[in-house]
């Protein structure tokens, strides 16, 4: 069956070294996102629609239309962030495509197989044509099911030799590169064709 496949953005780099401005770049245009976003950032830029409970995600993911909604939870984060990667699953498969993004996985992910429905969000939604953008300072502590199946790694500078050696081990992208980079200075390696493109990020 042929479908319309997203893709899975691992996306990595110690604090201010320039993972959520990316981000942000690149899905300025999409027309639908869904943010899990603990530090209450997404929810400021304009355009943007914070939801702060279950029942406002709920009835976001209903609606068909362009839209921008960041999920800020209180309570138990692992929790919430299992009931939103559930919604953001429900949105994408039965109400329209969409872009997920998912801030400081570290928090609420282990290295160990993903659990819940943010294992099933990261394993079948991207044949649902979801495209999921998966953000850590510590890459090396967070989720290995989304590593699993990225489509695209963007490394950043990291903040320990730990994340360095285990993302040139994932990578086509050598330690001593990674080692060198400087803040909002990127490696994007595509893992399905294997091409590196380097840049650094201007405002
Ligand atoms: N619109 C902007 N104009 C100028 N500088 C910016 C802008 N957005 C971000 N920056 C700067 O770029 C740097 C990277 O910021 P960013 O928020 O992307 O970091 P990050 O990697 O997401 O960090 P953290 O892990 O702490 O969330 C910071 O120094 C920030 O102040
Ligand atoms: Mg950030």
């Amino acid at each position: 069956m042929k479908t319309q496949d997203g893709r899975l953005y691992v996306i990595a780099g110690a604090s201010r070294s320039g993972k959520t401005a990316w981000t942000k770049k690149q899905t300025a245009k999409a027309r639908r996102v869904f943010a899990w976003d603990p530090e209450a950032q997404w929810c400021e830029l304009p355009g943007w629609l914070k939801v702060t409970t279950r029942a406002q995600l709920l009835a976001a993911t209903q609606k068909t239309g362009p839209q921008r909604v960041a999920y800020v939870a209180g309570g138990s984060l692992q929790a919430e962030f299992d009931f939103w990667a559930g919604c953001v699953m429900y949105a994408g498969r039965y109400v329209a495509p969409l872009d997920a993004i998912a801030e400081e996985l570290a928090d609420v992910t282990t290295p160990s197989k993903a659990p819940g429905n943010w294992g099933i969000l990261i394993r079948r939604g991207l044949k649902r044509g979801i495209t999921i953008w998966c953000i850590s300072q510590r890459w090396s502590e967070a989720d290995k099911t989304a590593v699993g199946n990225a489509s695209d790694f963007v490394i950043f500078r990291q903040s320990s030799g730990d994340d360095v050696r285990y993302l040139a081990r994932k990578t086509r992208v050598a330690e001593i590169e990674i080692n060198d980079l400087v803040p909002l200075q990127f490696v994007h390696m595509d893992a399905l064709t294997g091409k590196i493109n380097r840049g650094k990020l201007r405002f």
